[in-house]
């Protein structure tokens, strides 16, 4: 079978690589894709929102599955675009893809199944949030767009003064634009972050090993957000016990409730969950796989991963077995461009990856980068690769994901250099 991937990130390439272990798969289209996926699969030209030239793309070259990897088709319909020409297509349609593209309707959904998530409230104006902050105290609190907003619609604030400023920046001086139509204040919630993967064909659910990502830019979770700077898997912090729970009170009942809703979910729901004194309780919900939690999943994932994308699209997820995993943990280390999460640098040549692809059990997933005419690989995004590797144990798979970045360099490249040290937290 002939595959086409949208995107151009390190999640991408993951899927790109896992997908074509699979022994019913063919040839493997990334559009637009990068130098990594240039080389592990067939780059495609076509912008991931051009749907007409997609479908085209798609009907021309017998493309029997065509899944996508970033939430902005999704949220735009490319599920609904690519089923009205009978195109088969891993992902939610543009109705159930809300639970990611409006904070609003996710925590709507959250509250009809009664699943636990930070209290918060809903405001169409900035007078109202601003009257409501006065009368809420100087407690922490987060301020949040409803829309899509490049992940920097979220503010954690420490107290009034700060969720003032940030309600201002969306209300009055629209600086994410319509997505910020509607704010959501949130209580602030203390604990370590989880991320957990499920996919569902709307019935049946089958949950992934746990990942933890590392949001912050530097060291010891400080300096600005950014898209993840690294994940590791499977995350200590939700043991087997816990993941059931999760599957149970925070799967199950998302998905129930989204039936309810008439929006019934096809794909992956990702959960962001904070490991609260309380209990996990969902941030967010993502309608895609994570970047980069993909990666290190994906390095361990051990069942045919084309399988279970078609039982998902076909309703018969139930049919899958349990999961196959590498018990051992992978760990991927982003390595960023010089400036990022800001205006970073591009067109520096990258150096060492073939040193790095030599190495045992590592894999380097590429993300921002592109392949020139003279065949060589230079920077072309914020976050440029994911070094990932395998070991036989966290800091086994943490020394080995480090000893492939230490081969590669390229001007102004930096990363955080303490990925998956979260891991000797306990929660
Ligand atoms: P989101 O896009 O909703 O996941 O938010 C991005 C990040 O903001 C999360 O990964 C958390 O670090 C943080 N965040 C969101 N909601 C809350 C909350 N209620 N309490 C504390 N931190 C939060
Ligand atoms: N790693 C965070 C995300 O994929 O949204």
């Amino acid at each position: 079978m002939n595959i086409l991937i949208i995107g151009s990130g390190g999640r991408e390439h993951a899927l790109a690589w896992k997908l074509k272990q699979s022994p019913r798969a063919e040839r493997i289209f990334v559009a637009p894709g990068n130098a990594g996926t240039a080389i592990d699969a067939e780059n495609v030209p076509i912008s991931e929102m051009d749907f007409p030239a997609l479908i085209q793309f798609a009907k021309q070259n017998e493309v029997g599955l065509t899944v996508v990897g970033p939430e902005i088709p999704l949220v735009a319909g490319i599920v609904n675009a690519f089923e009205k020409e009978k195109l088969r297509i891993f992902g939610p349609n543009k109705a159930a893809a809300q639970l990611e593209g409006s904070k609003v309707f996710c925590k709507e959904i959250l509250r009809k199944g009664n699943v636990p998530t930070g209290n918060h409230r809903v405001f169409y104006d900035g007078e109202s949030a601003m009257a409501y902050l006065k009368e809420y105290g100087d407690r922490p609190l987060v301020v949040k767009a409803d829309g899509l907003a490049a992940g920097k619609g979220v503010v954690v604030c420490n107290n009034r003064d700060e969720a003032k400023d940030a309600v201002l920046r969306m209300t009055r001086d629209r600086e994410f634009g319509d997505a910020a139509n509607r704010v959501i204040i949130e209580e602030r919630l203390r604990g370590q972050e989880a991320s957990v993967l499920a996919l569902t064909d709307g019935r049946t659910i089958v949950t992934l090993q746990p990942a933890q990502d590392h949001k912050a830019a530097y060291d010891g979770d400080q300096g600005p957000n950014t898209g993840g700077m690294g994940a590791y898997s499977p995350a200590g912090l939700v043991d087997d016990g816990k993941l059931h729970w999760i599957e149970e009170h925070v799967f199950v009942p998302t998905v129930h409730s989204l039936n309810r809703n008439a929006t019934p979910f096809k794909g992956v729901l990702y959960a962001g969950l904070m490991m609260t004194p309380q209990g996990p309780k969902v941030l967010e919900y993502n309608a895609r796989f994570g970047d980069p939690e993909c990666q290190p999943l994906l390095m361990r994932l051990q069942t045919d991963l084309l399988d279970l994308l078609e039982l998902t699209i076909e309703g018969r997820l139930e049919q899958i077995d349990l999961l196959k995993w590498d018990p051992r943990p992978a760990v991927c280390v982003v390595m960023a461009s010089e400036g990022y999460p800001g205006k970073y640098r591009k067109e520096d040549a990258i150096y060492g990856l073939d040193e790095a692809a030599n190495l045992e059990d590592v894999k380097v997933f590429h993300a921002g980068t592109k392949l020139d005419a003279d065949g060589v690989v230079r920077v072309n995004g914020g976050r440029v690769l994911g070094v990932t590797a395998l070991g036989d144990s966290i800091s086994e798979a943490k020394r080995a994901a480090y000893n492939a970045v230490e081969k590669i360099h390229w001007n102004g490249s930096w990363f955080r250099t303490d990925i998956s040290d979260k891991a000797k937290v306990k929660n």
